[in-house]
């Protein structure tokens, strides 16, 4: 397996969460749950972000460049992420605006990784570099895993 594929993964459960909170939303649930989703999600999505820029974006910018302007541009997007998460875990008054806009800017966010991002990036980076990159996603949830469970895609 390789990181794109693995970070593909975890895109694909936080679309879920965020049908869910918006289905929330949009059966007027309470802020308090509101908050506790969003937060719940952010903390998932807080470690897939470290994840990226520890890893497959200092990758692209390896081969395709230090600049390369859609690195630049999710780096800049992951910052507001995380501007929205804060206003909710602060309490603001406005949670339900900031978690429609925390569903608006991260759905528009993996899109974008989906289909244009991961798709360079497999065509830039080499498939091995990709696989062993996915060993070291894996070790990161490892303290959440069986001692004796292995990693599956790193054991050679
Ligand atoms: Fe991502």
């Amino acid at each position: 397996m390789k990181a794109t594929e693995c970070l593909n993964a975890e895109h694909g459960v936080f679309l879920t969460q965020l049908d869910y909170l918006e289905k929330m939303l949009n059966d007027k649930a309470s802020i308090e749950a509101v908050r506790a989703v969003v937060l719940s999600i952010a903390a998932a999505v807080d470690k897939h972000r470290d994840f990226e820029e520890a890893f497959l974006y200092p990758a692209i910018q390896r081969y395709l460049g230090g600049n390369f302007p859609p690195v630049q541009i999710m780096e800049d997007e992951h910052r507001g992420i995380e501007l929205c998460i804060k206003g909710v875990a602060n309490g603001q008054n406005d949670t339900r605006e900031l978690a429609r806009n925390f569903i608006h800017i991260l759905r528009q966010h993996i899109a974008k990784e989906i289909n244009v991002l991961f798709p360079m990036a497999e065509q830039a980076i080499p498939a091995a570099e990709l696989e062993q990159m996915a060993c070291q996603c894996a070790e990161r949830d490892a303290a959440h895993l069986p001692a004796q469970s292995g990693h599956g895609c790193c054991s050679n």
